[in-house]
């Protein structure tokens, strides 16, 4: 694995020896294990969308491991003033030992990771979360031991996150079923790959049905980041399409939920949903820093 850029590119293999780290450098900070293995290396961190968890937890993260992250948001870089990604990819490539950069276009992400020299991991586009679902992976492995066999249930739009989660799932041995109103489908590359995966996948526009024998509830906001001028006309296509008691009572008993976050309470979870399950939504949250050292350890580590 040189790069993340999309858990398309990535075998099963590698998504297990990911996680199975994470795990480890989990038990490791919590036992207060020093793991200093990327000492003496930077990690650039280019944000052109706002973020809390993926900035924190890749700057804990860097200093845990060690080393150092720098934060360069798009108000301040060239970039940000149209100076090409090929050339932003090569200069920073001098300086720095890998770059997190989180973005709009799928593209930018894959031609800094071909203009450039260095490990380059998507913090998030349009297309795909891939550092998010890692750490999804990893938290509903804590709280059921497995992850062969289980079925994941998401409700809402087809974005980046559904687009992750579907490879993410389908490629660890998981069922995937989406829930989302017509005209907001997942990308058709991701329903491309999960057609091979046969009744393992199903797409439906009802979250009762998509929500039956789940094991894991996950759900996402209506409008993303870019998507702020749609937000209102979203609230009515969207309408319905929650994770609530009655999406609960159709799942397995003892099935999760999971928000990658920022939550909006009644808009796509209901207040009472999101506080009965805080407990597996924030360990999500946290496995985000065990998940991404993982991630920067495979990449960056010499
Ligand atoms: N889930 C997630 O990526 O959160 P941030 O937008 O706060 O980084
Ligand atoms: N779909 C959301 C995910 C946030 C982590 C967005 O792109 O804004």
């Amino acid at each position: 694995m040189k790069h993340l850029l999309k858990l398309l590119d990535l075998s099963s293999e590698e998504i297990m020896d990911i996680l199975n780290l994470a795990d480890q450098l989990k038990y490791e900070t919590k036992n207060g294990i020093e793991h200093k293995v990327l000492a003496g290396k930077t990690l650039g961190m280019i944000f052109q969308k706002s973020s809390t968890r993926t900035r924190v937890s890749f700057e804990t993260g860097m200093y845990q491991l060690g080393g150092q992250a720098l934060f360069l948001s798009n108000r301040d870089l060239q970039i940000g003033r149209g100076e090409p990604v090929q050339d932003t990819a090569r200069v920073l490539s001098r300086y720095l030992d890998g770059i997190m950069i989180r973005t709009f276009e799928q593209k930018e992400v894959e031609d800094l990771a071909e203009y450039g020299s260095i490990p380059i991991i998507n913090g998030l586009t349009d297309f795909c979360h891939p550092c998010q679902v890692l750490a999804d992976l990893m938290t509903i492995r804590e709280h059921k031991g497995t992850l062969e066999g289980l079925k994941l249930c998401f409700i809402g739009d087809g974005n980046n996150m559904a687009n992750s989660l579907i490879v993410g799932c389908l490629k660890v041995g998981m069922r995937v079923a989406i829930a989302c109103p017509k005209g907001y489908e997942p990308d058709d590359v991701i329903l491309d790959f999960a057609k091979a995966y046969g009744d393992k996948f199903m797409l439906t526009d009802s979250p009762i049905e998509a929500a039956q024998d789940a094991d894991v509830l996950y759900t996402d906001v209506w409008a993303s980041m870019g998507e702020e001028s749609e937000a209102e006309e979203r609230k009515k296509v969207f309408a319905g399409f929650q994770i609530n008691d009655a999406v609960c009572n159709a799942a397995n008993e003892g099935a999760m939920v999971q928000h990658c976050l920022p939550a909006h309470r009644e808009e796509e979870i209901t207040a009472k949903v999101f506080e009965a399950h805080a407990d597996e939504i924030f360990d999500e949250a946290e496995n985000r820093l065990h998940a991404q050292k993982a991630v920067m350890v495979r990449l960056m580590a010499d």
